[in-house]
């Protein structure tokens, strides 16, 4: 049995090599030159996806470019464009030495969008953009030479630098640590294939990864790949769900167009997996590329294992509801049986989102469909000491730290290496750090700030400009012929040279404005621990607003990155604390590190998996078993103390019968209730959603029958004439009095629509409103709103068919249920040994968790539930046949007496 583990990129990746240098392709090179690139031999000259191959052009003139000053110390060895290192791995070991040039094809996708959509100057300008950095590259810039080039051209199979470095991290310390199953990568190379298409060349590769290393390579076209990547995902759902808004109608533009793209990928990695998927297997998604995969593999495989983990953050309703293409996105997830979030948070918001936005109904574990259940958890992602340590220990990383330790020997230095875009807050950093100087003149000339910025496709609004500003301001202000108060690197730095830096700081800044779980500060607090270096027990200062701020138990210093003066204090915190302090946090810090790691991450998401897909196949309807009408005959005769507690709406009279303003009761029904309750050992109990004077008045033909009315806030007891109330009078007009305003505000607006006051409940119908569609679709966002101001006074609203019922749920079937067992137990004839719950509802749901747990308990002989409808339940037993079934059933044991 098979883990297929599904993510955007394979952890593995072709490089050519060509006999010759591939036609020019871009014009210029990504990033600046650096003066001192030539200074020694560059090798891995690996060109990443969609950026133009780095050219090896004669050096510039030195600029006297501020942001260049200290650019050689942290020289960027490999060359290597750094576009989306969303995590810092491990460069490929082998591929340098590799020899000749690298290549991979470019894309032939008709990037930019098509004109239509250019009617927004917006778009456009961002088309226009993301063309200058060469990501869009015009047609004929590429020519079929090139792509013969790539059909000839000796390939081999290298360690991708691109993805989700996290994550295969956990799953190669996984297996170290024993993980038995075994794992299949699903996943794109990460290159445009479109010139490989129809070639032996692409089949060879794929054949190769399958059979050599387990992966199945996902391909499709460049246009998809492109339309879903760059603009899809990096355009719109990334900002989205980091609380950056599309600034609409612009982008919505961008929107439309890009989704079918996005639908595209996701199909082609759907299909690749249900092609393989065998039964037993376990499909594992990650992240929110892939998000409409889990609902594309359900609708083809119903009994499929699927979980799904979003190793973003996941946003607040109120922003996730922007996005026009919402309802998809979370039908696509909620095809999964388990969805990880990396904290409680995120779990929160996702749950709150599904039941805004889908009106179903969500419990802290997870989301109640019509016919599943989806469960929900949040469990974070953390890294592999174990190998973090192996690497350490490279004579690379030693000798940078020598470097680093003397170049900076008397200095205190603050560390930080971001993408620069709006989200990670480089900014407010450096003002931050501007606002510690000025405010700090003693330390002035002690302490260095070394910012890395990685370049980013996203479109930054002149931030890199504001940015190198300051840096500049900062520098010219305080820096002497010896001293430069900000170091800033506008370009990666080697994984050695990484680790150096997190060896040696005194602290780690990270002010990102949101983010979902951040490893790199997990790796600073494994590498301060001393071994290598004596600087040791750095602090961490850590934006509140990224997922790790909730793991650590505030032994990080905590800051808001808006508030300057609150970081440039945590500088100052940081820099002047004790020494025990610093150890003492920093012990904290590494327990939480030591104990959260990548593989009990991985182990432990799987077996949430297996444990829920049990569960909710075990209340899966199918494998519910049918009643056995011999079988309760036997049960029913054995006992002498008999309790039924049957469901009156769908259960003994059908919904359409109950439409009518007077139901009327089929003589059946009422004979049937009748003859069973004639037996003395029987006690019936009919429940329902209905007043109390409509009860009275439906069976008051069967006197001996017990009622529940309003859904367990009234009971009256057989051949009793008064109804016991349960609810607290004054408690209920209290909410009533609130709630009935919000109502009164929405019937004005809601022409046709009304409000009826039951004693515990208000309703209000739209049944007739004019416009119905309309009526509908605003209850179920004022639902939503009732239901969480009234969290509070135990009050909860539903939607349904076409009316919301608002009520406490304080008082429930189960509830009275409960109320009815106690009673009867005090009873001299002795506590009920044979329970029978009927019914098809969700509310019928917490009378049959309840009836099992007393058998359960051994407090009833024997309880016999039984379910009508056909979603998954925790009746023990299902009847088809409907109400004629229950019927025919019941008048069974009616003759048995
Ligand atoms: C109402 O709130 C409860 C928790 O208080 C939640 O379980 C339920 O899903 C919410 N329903 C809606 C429609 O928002
Ligand atoms: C973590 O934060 C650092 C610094 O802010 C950044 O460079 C890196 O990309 C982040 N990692 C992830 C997984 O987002
Ligand atoms: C999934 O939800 C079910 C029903 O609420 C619960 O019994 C089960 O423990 C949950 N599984 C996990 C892994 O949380
Ligand atoms: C419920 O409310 C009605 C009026 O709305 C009232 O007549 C009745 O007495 C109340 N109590 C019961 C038990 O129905």
């Amino acid at each position: 049995m098979t883990v297929f583990l599904a993510s955007l990129f394979l952890p593995k990746t072709i490089y050519f090599s060509l006999p010759e240098a591939p036609p020019r392709i871009s014009r210029k090179s990504v990033r600046p030159s650096n003066p001192g690139a030539s200074k020694r031999p560059s090798l891995n000259l690996r060109p990443s996806l969609f950026t133009p191959h780095p050219q090896n052009t004669p050096p510039l003139t030195p600029t006297d470019d501020e942001t260049a000053i200290d650019d050689d110390l942290f020289l960027n060895e490999d060359g290597l464009p750094v576009h989306d290192a969303e995590y810092r791995a491990p460069a490929d070991k082998e591929s340098p030495s590799w020899g000749g040039r690298i290549f991979q094809p470019t894309s032939r996708a008709n990037s930019p969008p098509p004109a239509s959509i250019l009617e927004h100057d917006k778009t456009f300008e961002k088309a226009k953009e993301l063309g200058r950095q060469g990501i869009f590259q015009p047609r004929a810039s590429r020519s079929d030479s090139h792509d013969k080039v790539f059909a000839n051209a000796n390939w081999r199979v290298v360690n991708a630098d691109q993805g989700n470095g996290g994550l295969r991290n956990a799953a190669e310390a996984a297996a170290r640590d024993g993980y038995d199953g075994e794992f299949t990568w699903v996943g794109t190379l990460g290159m445009p294939a479109d010139a490989l298409e129809g070639t032996q060349q692409k089949q060879d590769i794929h054949d190769r990864l399958v059979t050599e290393f387990n992966m199945l390579p996902v391909f499709c076209s460049d246009k998809d790949f492109d339309g879903h990547y760059l603009h899809f995902c990096k355009q719109i759902l990334w900002p989205v769900f980091h609380y950056q808004i599309p600034d609409n109608p612009k982008s919505k533009a961008y929107e439309d167009h890009s989704w079918k793209f996005y639908v595209n990928l996701n199909r082609a990695f759907a299909d690749k997996i249900v092609k393989n998927w065998k039964r037993g297997d376990t499909i594992w998604i990650h992240d929110y590329h892939l998000l409409l995969v889990p609902g594309m593999i359900r609708e083809k495989l119903p009994e499929a294992k699927i979980g799904l983990f979003l190793h973003v953050a996941f946003p607040s309703s109120e922003v996730f509801r922007c996005l026009a293409v919402r309802k998809q996105l979370l039908e696509g997830m909620l095809g999964a049986n388990l969805i990880g979030f990396q904290i409680a948070e995120y779990t929160r918001h996702f749950l709150q989102t599904c039941s805004r936005l889908l009106s179903v109904e969500t419990t802290s574990e997870g989301i109640q469909l019509e016919d599943r259940f989806v469960n929900v958890t949040n469990t974070a992602i953390g890294i592999d000491p174990v190998s973090l340590n192996t690497h350490r220990q490279d004579p690379e990383v030693m000798k940078w730290v020598e470097i680093m330790r003397d170049r900076y020997k008397d200095k205190k230095i603050i560390v930080a290496r971001d993408k620069l875009d709006l989200v990670r807050g480089v900014r407010q950093k450096l003002l931050a750090f501007e606002l510690f100087l000025n405010k700090n003149p003693s330390w002035r000339d002690k302490i260095v700030l070394i910012q890395v910025a990685l370049s980013t496709s996203e479109k930054s609004d002149g931030l890199d400009a504001a940015v190198g500003d300051i840096v500049a301001r900062i520098n010219s202000a305080w820096a002497n012929l010896a001293y430069q108060p900000v170091v800033y690197l506008k370009q990666d730095i080697p994984y050695s040279q990484y680790l150096a830096l997190l060896t040696i700081a005194d602290a780690l800044m990270i002010t990102s404005q949101r983010e979902g779980m951040n490893l790199t500060s997990h790796e600073f607090i494994v590498c301060q621990d001393g071994a290598y270096c004596d600087r040791k027990h750095g602090s961490l200062i850590l934006s509140e607003f990224t997922g790790t701020s909730s793991l650590f138990g505030g032994k990080e210093l905590s800051v808001n990155p808006w508030s300057y003066r609150q970081c440039s204090d945590a500088i100052k915190q940081a820099i002047e604390m004790s020494d025990e302090e610093r150890s003492s946090r920093w012990s904290s810090l590494r327990e939480v590190v030591s104990r959260q790691t990548g593989s009990r991450w991985f182990t432990s998401f799987l077996s949430q998996l297996d444990q829920s897909y049990d569960v909710q196949h075990s209340h899966d309807q199918i494998s519910i078993p049918r009643l056995n009408l011999n079988r309760l005959a036997k049960q029913y005769r054995q006992c002498e103390r008999r309790l039924f507690l049957l469901d009156y709406e769908g259960t003994l009279i059908s919904y359409e019968a109950m439409r009518d303003s007077v139901p009327s009761n089929p003589h059946r029904t009422l004979a049937v209730l009748n003859d069973l309750v004639y037996d003395s050992r029987n006690t019936v109990f009919i429940m329902s959603a209905r007043r109390t004077d409509e009860l009275d008045r439906l069976f008051r033909l069967v006197p001996n029958l017990g009622l529940i009315a309003e859904n367990g806030c009234f009971i009256k007891y057989p051949s009793k004439s008064s109804w016991n109330e349960f609810a607290d009078r004054r408690k209920v007009a209290a909410w009533k009095e609130s709630v009935r305003n919000t109502l009164q505000y929405y019937l004005e607006r809601t022409p046709g629509s009304e409000i009826e006051d039951r004693n515990c409940s208000l309703i209000f119908h739209y049944k007739n409103a004019e416009d119905f569609t309309m009526a509908e679709r605003q209850a179920s966002d004022w639902t939503a709103h009732i239901n969480e101001s009234c969290e509070e006074q135990h009050v909860h609203a539903t939607q349904l068919e076409d009316c919301v019922v608002v009520e406490s749920h304080d008082w429930t079937k189960d509830t009275a249920a409960t109320h009815i067992y106690e009673q009867l137990k005090e009873n001299s004839d002795g506590q009920p040994d044979f329970l029978m719950v009927v019914g098809d509802g969700r509310e019928d749901e917490k009378v049959f968790r309840w009836a099992n747990k007393l058998q359960e308990d051994g407090e009833v002989k024997e309880a016999v539930t039984v379910t009508l409808s056909g979603r998954n339940t925790e009746a023990k037993t299902t009847l088809t046949q409907a109400i004629s079934g229950v019927l025919v059933t019941l008048q069974k044991l009616a003759s048995l007496s």
